[in-house]
């Protein structure tokens, strides 16, 4: 098999953050300080922003991947409150995160709910950010490859290489999400590593070793050189440090030069 670059990508989770002037705004300066950056580069704005950031990148000339952090698996009908993956076509944006832990554990969504929107997603051509991630008790019972292999196994039920071309995993530990607790740098590689074992199992070595695997919880400035120089660490999705556009351009420089390969 010929070597595979991972390009890096570095995606921002704003999640229930910002008004909407404050999301355009903090879009323009993380778009200018992705140009020219040979990183990838992606927000999640809330979906009441994501029009309106969208116009104003336009409008700037400014290029930046905008995706949704959520989407549901039906197409239309009475279900309020859902936004689906044709709306957010509508607003040309293909990119969405699945399986977020706030979703999974705050709000209830099964694997089956999980694996349902994963599939719909990319069916319909998005790029999905499929996160995974054990609880605290489960990493101190030595559960995480467990958990990683079980999350990746029910959402990826069904999909094969084809399917998952537009595939980017997330593995995101809960206890590390919010809490100033990060993953070591071993930790994570091993976590990754893991999981890239599991997708060669079910989507092949190739489609495996071209997959994308980021790193999130507590990501930050300060700890993403280390993080993100692990050999399956291919990015990271940040959360509260993507709020700030200093600290989340010097994670967008702190991955570039780091493609990886396999
Ligand atoms: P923090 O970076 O705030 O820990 O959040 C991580 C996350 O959940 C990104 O999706």
């Amino acid at each position: 098999m010929p070597p595979v670059q991972r390009t890096p990508l570095i995606a921002g989770n704003w999640k229930m953050n910002l008004d909407c002037a404050g999301a355009v705004a903090l879009a323009r300066d993380v778009a200018r300080h992705a140009a020219g950056a040979r990183v990838d580069v992606a927000v999640f704005p809330a979906f009441v922003h994501l029009d309106a950031v969208q116009r104003a990148l336009r409008a700037d000339g400014l290029a930046l991947t905008v995706g949704a952090q959520d989407c549901s698996d039906a197409p239309n009908g009475a279900l309020t409150g859902e936004v689906s993956l044709a709306m957010l076509q509508d607003l040309g944006c293909n990119w969405v995160l699945t399986g977020h832990s706030e979703r999974r554990h705050v709000i209830g969504e099964s694997d089956d709910v999980v694996a349902a929107k994963t599939a719909a997603a990319l069916r319909a051509s998005f790029t999905c950010v499929l996160c995974i991630g054990e609880k605290l008790e489960q990493r101190e019972r030595g559960e995480t490859d467990t958990v990683n292999e079980r999350q990746l196994r029910a959402a990826l039920k069904g999909l094969d290489a084809q399917a998952c071309t537009n595939l980017v995993i997330a593995y995101e530990p809960v206890w590390a999400i919010g809490t100033g607790r990060v993953a070591s740098a071993a930790d994570a590689q091993a976590a990754h590593h893991a999981a890239r074992r599991v997708l060669s199992d079910i989507l092949g070595r190739e489609t495996a070793a071209r997959t994308r695997i980021l790193y999130g919880g507590s990501l930050k400035a300060s700890n993403a050189g280390e993080l993100l120089a692990m050999a399956d660490v291919d990015g990271g999705l940040v959360g509260g440090a993507s709020l700030e556009a200093g600290g989340f351009g010097a994670i967008i420089d702190a991955a570039a030069g780091l493609a990886h390969s396999a």
